[in-house]
Parts: structure tokens; sequence; C-alpha cells
């Protein structure tokens, strides 16, 4: 279902263990994970530096490698990655969960210049370049893959990039949740976010991206819907997710957020067994993302002339019909649409079926079907000679 997705190789168990310079038990491991899931969440909980680095590498990274993958998915599938080896910029990189998350997501034929990782953090630097060197070594990554270089830097001080240069593919993954989490509600955090993020836009090259990853939990989502906001004020292009400029449908209420569930991706197993004795999921990858351009280039644009749609839930299956929210031009009157597939109609067909599609799916939609298909403005209720996914 998720061809875009490679699952994480078992050989990077060895090469995360030798980055970190040693092999740390389970159950120790378990402790450590769970005093680390404490502190992201903002609480003051104790634990020693060294023991935060092997919770980060040996099991956050195997969790949140995957994330960047559908954001880089979509910019190789409109073709709109730039065509030359890429320059690579990664914003509080962190032991490297989107950089090299993002090299392993890349096409083949895509090469890479050049990695550049800016963290405040020296030491979690020295695990990533070695992560690097490792991967290359044991084929996880392209045998062709650069040496990361490593700037130590605080991505809060005025000017942190005034010397970077130009990338063109600027990351910037769980970096912002970092030092935005004090604010107090969303439109000051969404603000500070944009603070950062226009920043990080002035690093990306004219046809380049910047890829933003966030939590795929409520309030560090919706803050990075009012920065989206804030920077299509700005002038910035929308890339991806949506599929339209206008405000982000799910900040007109409380109670939504838009973000990526994945709920057959599971945790590597060797990790499955710390994540349970630590209280964390082990099944489910949950993200949100934003990407950004300079040069007006869309992943609408890339799709067939057809009207472009986002399924921004999981389908849901009841009796004699499944059900979902899809999200572009066409709006419902809650600002997303809600669409109904009755099983007596999608039997006559050979097509996709809406009970088979992932959150995610970009759909193209097809003029008849929504002129034809409208249900008293609620729903629409969808033809299957109308419409079909698109990508992956
Ligand atoms: C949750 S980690 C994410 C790391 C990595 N990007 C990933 O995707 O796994 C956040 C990173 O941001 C870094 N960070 C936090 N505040 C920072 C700041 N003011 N300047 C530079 N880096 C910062 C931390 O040191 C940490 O490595």
């Amino acid at each position: 279902m998720n061809s875009w997705l490679k699952p994480v190789e078992p050989a990077w168990c060895e090469v995360l263990e030798q980055a970190l310079g040693r092999a740390v038990p389970l159950e120790a491991l378990a402790v450590m994970v769970a005093r680390q899931s404490q502190r992201y969440l903002g609480e003051d909980i104790a634990l020693a530096p060294a023991d935060g680095l092997a919770a980060r590498t040996l099991f956050w990274f195997p969790r949140d490698v995957l994330k960047v993958a559908r954001a880089v998915g979509e910019l190789a599938w409109a073709g709109a990655l730039p065509d030359r080896p890429l320059r690579v910029l990664d914003l509080g990189a962190g032991v490297g969960a989107t950089s090299l998350g993002a090299l392993r997501a890349l096409p083949p034929a895509v090469k890479v210049a050049a990695v550049t990782a800016v963290d405040s953090d020296p030491a979690a630097l020295a695990i990533l370049r070695r992560l690097a060197d490792g991967a290359r070594t044991a084929n996880l990554l392209a045998a062709t893959t650069p040496a990361v270089r490593t700037l130590v830097r605080d991505l809060t001080q005025p000017g942190w990039g005034d010397d970077l240069g130009l990338h063109d593919l600027v990351l910037a993954g769980l970096t912002a949740v970092e030092f935005t989490r004090a604010h107090g509600d969303e439109v000051a955090r969404g603000a500070a976010i944009a603070v950062f993020l226009r920043e990080a836009l002035r690093r990306v090259a004219d046809d380049g991206a910047l890829v933003v990853i966030e939590p795929g939990s409520r309030a560090e989502s919706r803050a990075l819907h009012v920065a989206r906001s804030i920077l299509i004020a700005d002038g910035a292009t929308v890339f991806a997710p949506c599929l339209h400029a206008a405000e982000c449908p799910m900040l007109r209420t409380t109670r939504d957020w838009c973000h990526e569930d994945l709920a057959d991706v599971a945790l590597p197993t060797w990790l499955q067994g710390v994540a349970k004795t630590a209280g964390l999921r082990w099944e489910g990858l949950t993200w949100s993302y934003l990407v950004l351009r300079r040069d007006g280039r869309t992943l609408r644009g890339a799709m067939p002339a057809e009207t472009p749609m986002r399924m921004v839930s999981q389908p849901s299956v009841s009796k004699g019909k499944t059900e979902a929210w899809w999200c572009g031009p066409i709006t419902g009157a809650r600002g997303d649409l809600r669409v109904v597939e009755l099983d007596r109609v999608a039997r006559r067909t050979t097509g996709a079926r809406l009970r088979d599609i992932a959150r995610g799916a970009l759909i193209a939609l097809e003029e008849e079907g929504i002129a034809e298909a409208e249900d008293g403005g609620k729903a629409l209720r969808l033809d299957p000679t109308h419409w079909r996914p698109v990508w992956p």
C-alpha cells in the first residue's frame, strides 16, 4: 500500500550501534526512551546526555527516518527536484533521521553533491557523521553519498544562515517544535515557526524546496499550518501537502488537524519490545509536513488536468458504504470535502475503490464527477468512473 515507503533495513541496527559507539541492553534502552519521550513532551525529567543520545540514535532514528519519505517522494514524482546533484542542508539535524531519511528516499538516479548538517548539539552531529559513513559502507546509502559536513549553530540566533549559501533541498525535521514549544497558543507558536522558516527559505535555491517535518500531534500540526498561512502571505508557494493556497480548512474548527497517520507502519522488529516496555506505540507512524518553494511550482501543477484532491483521512467502512475526507480546491461545508462511495455503485467497477485508498493519496476527480455526484451539499457521492488515485 505504501509503495513509496522503504522499510528500515535490519542492517541499520548494527550501523546505529557502531555510530553510537556502544550497544545498550534493550531493558536499559527502554528506560532511556521512556525518559526522552517525556522530555519531548516538555517535562523536566533527568536524563544523562549520553543516554539521551543513545535513545535518539537507537530508537528515534529508525522510527523517524521514514517521516520525510512522502515529501521527497512527491517532489521526485512531480519532477520538482533540480536536475543536478543535490546540495542538501539539514537544519536541527540531530543524529540525521531527516537528512539520511531523505537520501534513502531519493530515486537512485538522483545524485547528492553535498550534505550540510546544522545543530546546536556537537555530540549528535558527531554521531550523524559516523552514521552516514557507516550506512554508505553497509550499502544502506548510495556509494556516491558524500561525507556530511557539520556546523554547530544556534538556529534561534538572528543571521544563523547568512553564510550558508544556497541548497537544493533544505530540511527541518522535528526541529521547530524544539524552540517554539514554549509559546502559549497556536497563533504565537505559528508566528515563531514562520520566523524560522522564513530564514530557512532564504537558503533554498530558486528551483529547490524546503521540507518541514513536525510531530503529527494536534498542537504541533496546527501551529505548522498557522505558519503556512503567514508564509503564503509573504509570497512563498506551498508545494505540498496542500493542493490549494487557501487557509487550511482544518484550522476552522478547534477539533481537527492536518497530519499523516500510517496505521500499517510498525517499528522495526528489534525495537517493538523497547516501545512496549517504554509505554509507547510500536505500530503507526504520524507526522505533519509542509513543503515550501520560492519558484511557484506546486504538486497540484504536476497532477492531471482534472480536479486534484488529497485523501486526508483513513477510509471509514460501514454497512453499504465507505466514507473519507478529501482536501483540494473543491470544498464542502466544512472546508474539506466528505466523500461517500456506495458499495452497490463501487461493485460495478474494476477500478480503485475508496476503501483501498490510503490516507495521503493524491486523487484526480473529473468535472463530471463533481457535477453529477453532489449530495445535497453535505457530501460528494463518488461515481467510480469519475475519480482515480494518481500517486502513490
Ligand atoms: C527532535 S531532534 C530532531 C533531529 C532530526 N532533525 C530528526 O529528524 O530526527 C531536534 C534537534 O534540534 C536541535 N535543536 C534544538 N534547538 C536548536 C537550536 N536553537 N539551534 C540548533 N539546533 C537546535 C536539537 O539539538 C536536536 O538535535
